[in-house]
């Protein structure tokens, strides 16, 4: 299946190729006779190409964004543009590995390309890459300074706390390497609500080892015999995901007291030597504003078939040039809703979905990430109103493909079995889900809200 999909996007793109062929000259040629850039209908940089960059590239080709170039300017773009033509045509770039053509389609944090925007970047290269009317350029985006935070971008104030890790040296070439230190955070004397939570490596160096990383926040140990309350995770990073703003209303509770947080980090060698040192920062409701959901936040699922025997992945065996699929799946004791769906695979991952079973039998695949790239640790954050709602009872089926053959691009090496461990080059299999359990009567209520919308909707048609 992976084969016919990519055969055909190939031959999409040879017919493309050669109808721009024709095209282009075309307008060569009109552009002889006529006013050079006038009324020609080659894309310019200027005029069509900058506000596609701006919305789906420039976020993080900018100086200080993670991508190695820089794209705000025509003279910055211009000499990538052969290679720009090359990863948006085999829609490497950006990086956005959902299935377009089933389930869900609505998320907040999209930059995906339209079939119509990618022509445009390809008929724009095949016509000269030419920059048009500087004057027809939209007005500059800004961008957070290097080593600020994105999150105050978005909620308009900085952390009300800031976590730091301690420092580590990550060494210019060697094995992947980890680092898992505790801090002592002092907390507050009442039960608060976080909002949001960022995890920022230092700049510049920090961000090009940090591989991924997550901090949790865990009581101190209570009086004797008392259950210490659960660990509260408070952020997960991985490349193209440092942090998580809840939508409005809804709140990760930030137990009273002291506590300690305790970081998890994945840092690979880059080949200099580069001292990180994390900042978490974390951005709360108001003291005295209670936040109508409570969430847990992301919540890992074991996508190995075995999560229940707690032997987890032991499931995972992929034999030289061999594939793999499996699947599991979860009863909601409890109605639901999803906020956003990360799978965690390594370089032989190359698939994973979710669908609803629901209790009247109906099913429904609500995403499919079918060219998934470990490269990227991308959440697929749903707007509000197509985040799935989950009633009591259903069933959420999780399935992931590996393939270990040389077709898979990022394959390090066919011929390995492959089993389940921490290193790129052994495979996991879970997936993180931004997940909200619901009282029966919110869940009865969303529903409502829904029902009627949708009675709108169909009024208007
Ligand atoms: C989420 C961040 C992100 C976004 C959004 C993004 N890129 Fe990138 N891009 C990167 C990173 C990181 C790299 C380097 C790693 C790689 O080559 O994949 C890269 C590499 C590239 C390269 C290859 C550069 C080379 O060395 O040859 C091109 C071309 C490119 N991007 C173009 C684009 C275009 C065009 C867009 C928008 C349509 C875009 N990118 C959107 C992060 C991003």
């Amino acid at each position: 299946m992976a084969m016919a999909t990519i055969n055909a996007r190939r031959l999409g793109g040879l017919v493309l190729a050669l109808g721009l062929g024709v095209s282009s000259q075309a307008v060569a040629q009109t552009g002889a006779a006529g006013a050079p850039g006038e009324a020609d209908e080659t894309p310019t940089f200027s005029k069509e190409v900058a506000p596609i960059l701006q919305r789906s590239c420039q976020n993080c080709h900018q100086p200080t964004g993670i991508a190695p170039m820089s794209l705000l300017t025509y003279r910055e773009a211009r000499p990538w543009a052969r290679s720009i033509r090359d990863r948006v045509e085999r829609r490497l770039m950006p990086p956005w590995h959902l299935d377009g053509s089933v389930g869900i389609q609505a998320y907040k944090n999209d930059i995906s390309l339209s079939d119509d925007e990618v022509d445009t970047i390809l008929n724009w290269v095949d016509g000269g890459a030419l920059e048009g009317n500087p004057a027809d350029m939209p007005a500059p985006l800004t961008f957070p300074p290097a080593d600020g935070w994105a999150v105050e971008q978005e909620l308009g104030r900085p952390p009300d706390f800031i976590i730091q890790s301690t420092p580590y040296t990550v060494v210019a070439n060697g094995q992947d390497q980890w680092w898992e230190p505790e801090i002592e955070f002092e907390g507050f004397d009442t039960e608060r609500y976080i909002r949001a939570a960022e995890f920022k490596p230092s700049f510049p160096g920090g961000m090009k080892v940090t591989h991924h990383g997550h901090a949790y926040l865990r009581a101190k140990e209570t009086e004797e015999g008392e259950e210490r309350p659960r660990a509260v995770r408070l952020v997960g990073m991985g490349i193209g995901k440092r942090w998580d703003v809840l939508p409005e209303g809804v709140g990760k509770v930030l137990p009273p007291g002291s506590s300690t947080v305790s970081f998890n980090i994945h840092y690979f060698p880059v080949g200099e030597e580069v001292t990180d040192l994390i900042d978490v920062g974390v951005w709360l409701y108001p003291e005295d504003e209670v936040p109508t959901k409570i969430t847990a936040g992301e919540q890992q699922f074991y996508v190995d078939g075995t999560h229940r025997e707690r032997l987890r992945a032991s499931d995972i065996l992929i034999p030289p040039h061999g594939s793999l699929v499996l699947e599991d799946q979860y009863v909601m004791e409890q109605p639901a809703l999803i906020q956003s769906f990360r799978p965690h695979m390594h370089m032989r991952g190359t698939e994973m979905s979710m669908t609803a079973l629901y209790p009247d039998g109906r099913r429904e695949l609500l995403s499919n990430v079918n060219r998934y790239d470990h490269n990227w640790q991308i959440a697929y954050v749903y707007d509000e109103d197509s985040q799935p709602l989950l009633p009591k009872g259903t069933v959420l089926m999780l399935r992931g493909k590996w393939d270990n053959s040389a077709a898979n691009r990022i394959n390090p090496d066919p011929d390995q079995w492959v089993v389940f461990g921490a290193r790129g080059v052994d495979e996991m299999s879970h997936a993180w889900i931004g997940i909200t359990y619901l009282s029966d009567e919110q869940y009865d209520e969303l529903a409502t809200e829904r029902a009627a919308r949708e009675t709108d909707d169909g009024n208007e048609q």
